[in-house]
């Protein structure tokens, strides 16, 4: 016998209510060109918020080692301590660079799973990345020549090599990258940052972006990874170590670098619940917009076992909450 749970509980609003905070808190940093105090203040307004949801939740992907973060550092304990015990991952940043520039893209992060079931990178910074979304899933091999992947994808997608549009990080590292794809005639988008919102592209219909490829941050990639489960798309990563302490680290630590992870390695459970809020206005979430004593925050919710996928434009009372909240609205 089917059994049906849905419906039930949805989270999203609770988290879109953490990465609004988060959003806001870094959104008043734009453009003043310190990324540091950006992260920080997305930090203590997300970690504020955490704390009242009805969660016994632990951050898998933080902010760092405990001793290097003094808040939301992998292990700590988050949410109220009651209710279902899920693994985190946060990123109340994605994009601190693109902030503190005032560069277009940059996001709010948080994504929950079952207890268990999120990877954790360790100290391991890096991965290897490719990713599309629902239409091409099961189309790429991370180990297969760029062209095959483009072709596959090209065909499950009824278009041309040339038609499609690669999405890549701007980094020297990626540069066998985007002449592989130059190469196979394929389009290309480079970024200056912020993977997490271009794995996203890949799955939404309007985003002209067909593929994310290349070389990006462990963190980035698990919630990359959460945000392709809500929405049907697929990633491959690898870890990929900077330099011999890391490949040390690595044996040491039992992780094993030849493994490509898939989609449910890097974030499994049935139950995966994905938010992220604006912080600098970009092609898939505007930031945030103040005017005198208000705010206006647009953010998205989605969770895997619908695969609902909401967006929320959110006109926050700055006035009235300076007066009744323990949050630092600016
Ligand atoms: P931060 O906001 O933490 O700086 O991350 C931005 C980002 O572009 C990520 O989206 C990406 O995965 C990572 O940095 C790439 O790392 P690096 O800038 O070291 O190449």
């Amino acid at each position: 016998m089917t059994s049906r749970e849905i419906p039930d509980r949805n989270l999203g609003l609770d988290l879109a209510r953490v990465t609004e905070t988060a959003a806001m808190a870094a959104a008043r940093w734009q453009g003043r060109g310190d990324k540091e105090a950006a992260d920080q203040a997305a930090v203590d307004g997300m970690r504020a918020h955490l704390g009242t949801i009805d969660l016994d939740g632990v951050v898998v992907i933080g902010e760092g080692e405990k001793d290097e973060a003094p808040m939301l550092h992998n292990g700590e304990h988050v949410g109220s301590g009651h209710g279902q015990p899920v693994d985190v991952a946060v990123d109340p940043v994605d994009g601190t660079t693109l902030t503190a520039n005032g560069m277009p893209g940059a996001l709010a992060v948080l994504a929950v799973s079952e207890r268990g079931t999120m990877f954790s990178p360790g100290s391991l910074v890096y991965m290897d990345k490719i990713a599309v979304g629902p239409v091409a899933a099961g189309m790429i091999d991370l180990e297969a020549p760029v062209e095959r992947n483009l072709r596959r994808v090209a065909k499950a997608k009824g278009e041309d090599v040339n038609d499609l549009t690669v999405i890549i990080l701007d980094r020297p590292r990626n540069q066998a990258y985007i002449d592989a794809v130059r190469a196979a005639g394929a389009r290309i988008r480079l970024i200056r940052d912020g993977d997490v919102s271009a794995a996203i592209a890949t799955a939404r219909p309007d985003s002209g972006i067909d593929m994310l490829l290349g070389i990006g941050g462990s963190p980035e990639g698990v919630l990359a990874a959460a945000a392709l489960r809500c929405m049907g798309g697929e990633i491959q990563a690898r870890l990929w170590p900077r330099d011999e302490s890391e490949v040390e680290y690595a044996a040491e630590n039992g992780y094993d670098l030849k493994a490509i992870m898939e989609t449910r390695d890097l974030v499994g459970g049935t139950n995966v619940s994905f938010a992220a809020t604006g912080v600098t206005d970009g092609e898939f979430l505007r930031g945030v917009d103040f005017h005198g004593d208000g705010a206006v925050t647009h953010s998205v919710m989605m969770r895997s076992k619908t695969g609902s996928v909401r967006y929320m434009d959110a006109y926050h009372n700055l006035r009235r909450l300076r007066q009744v909240s323990a949050v630092d609205y600016g």
